[in-house]
């Protein structure tokens, strides 16, 4: 057996309705003012009455003029403002954009320069802690509110790149499923495949250990079980529950054992396209599937039985493709866009989005190895459909 590391620093907190709790874990964590970080959308719903009811009689400022996808000039104006106030702790509340934004704010907090310096490939190296971050998701599938990376748009080189360090990593999550009761079909679909996604590239990454296997298989058994019933009946609070679950698991099984080039394709996109996350990842899963499975036969086959799929009676390779199949037919059944002409991608773009994949540095853990050829061989089949 290889040599592996496993760490999850972020301490998980997960009930149904326990953000009402909110003000005893801020006060565990010596918060005595918080700023909090969302969104637009999110501060309009009653999500955001429930953080601000949950804080009891403990002062806050919102802050959630801000938009999908963080960029650099949104991290730095975000540091500007939490620095103009004498607020002790953060609370993010949102999707992956208010979670990777406020990552970004607090870690800039206590290291001098703009997000820039820290990017990937940049001139700064984060020293310093920052201060305590409690993330509360508002979808089941980025998992940004435990991993380690913060994902940033760099808008003069239309690409996305990320800080990465472990200083990132949130300190709490409080993740309840209540606050997902009243997520869009196409959000609990596209971010429930994101959830996905994270589960089968970690599982079936190079990377991969016996910790990171057995988070990624569950993730996938509780996401196989439970996404089509959270699409199509969004009120029932014990899929909303697994989902939330799941999401989280399949978060600390990626920062672990990796991803691949789904990521590496979905990010591509997100830079040059702005195709957002959930979306492409949703899209290419099973494209991408088709592609690695025979670098991994036997793991191929746990997904599928995962997955709920029969392969009694089948050959190894048989068993491990019914887990390409059981993806596509999830992708139907869940109603997401499925080709690249669905989300405006067409043969023209290939070129920038497969030199932005093949520069993505988990491609090297890819069960497969990749050459452009094969990253565009992906592309052709996810543009002709199933
Ligand atoms: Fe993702």
């Amino acid at each position: 057996m290889k040599n592996f590391i496993f760490k999850m620093p972020t301490r998980v907190h997960f009930g149904s309705g326990i953000v009402s709790n909110l003000s005893e874990l801020v006060k565990e964590y010596g918060g005595t003012k918080v700023f909090i970080i969302s969104d637009p959308v999110i501060a309009s719903t009653p999500i955001m009455d429930a953080v601000k009811a949950g804080l009891g009689d403990i002062p806050y400022i919102v802050y959630s003029d801000t938009k999908p996808d963080p960029t650099i000039e949104m991290v730095d104006e975000g540091t500007a403002a939490l620095k103009a106030t004498d607020c002790d702790l953060v609370v993010s509340v949102g999707g992956g954009s208010p979670i990777d934004l406020a990552k970004g704010i607090t870690i800039l907090q206590t290291n001098e320069g703009s997000a820039r310096d820290y990017m990937f490939g940049g001139s700064k190296t984060v020293t310093n802690k920052s201060v305590p971050h409690i993330a509360i998701p508002t979808t089941a599938g980025t998992g940004s509110e435990v991993t380690g990376a913060t994902v940033i748009t760099d808008v003069q080189n239309n690409i996305k790149l990320s800080i990465t360090h472990d200083y990132v990593i949130p300190t709490v999550a409080l993740v309840d499923p209540q606050l997902h009761l009243g997520m869009p079909t196409l959000i609990t679909a596209s971010t429930g495949l994101d959830a996905l996604t994270h589960a089968i590239e970690s599982y079936v990454s190079l990377n991969a250990s016996p910790v990171s296997d057995a988070m990624g298989l569950q993730a996938i058994r509780l996401i196989g079980a439970n996404l089509r019933t959270a699409v199509a009946d969004g009120s029932n609070i014990e899929a909303r529950s697994s989902m939330a679950v799941a999401s989280t698991i399949a978060s600390v099984a990626f920062m672990n054992g990796g991803l691949g080039v789904i990521h590496g394709i979905a990010q591509s996109m997100g830079g040059l396209h702005h195709t957002p996350h959930g979306i492409a990842n949703g899209l290419l899963l099973p494209y991408a599937m088709h592609r690695n499975y025979i670098g991994n036969l036997k793991k191929f086959r746990e997904i599928a039985i995962a997955l709920g799929e029969d392969v009694s009676g089948l050959s190894e390779r048989e068993g491990a493709y019914r887990a390409v199949e059981a993806v596509f037919d999830l992708q139907s059944d869940v109603r997401v866009p499925n080709t690249l002409p669905d989300v405006e991608v067409f043969e023209k773009d290939f070129g920038p989005i497969i030199e932005g994949t093949m520069a993505y540095r988990m491609l090297a853990i890819n069960p497969v190895k990749l050459t452009d050829k094969d990253v565009r061989g992906i592309l052709d089949h996810a543009s002709a459909g199933r």
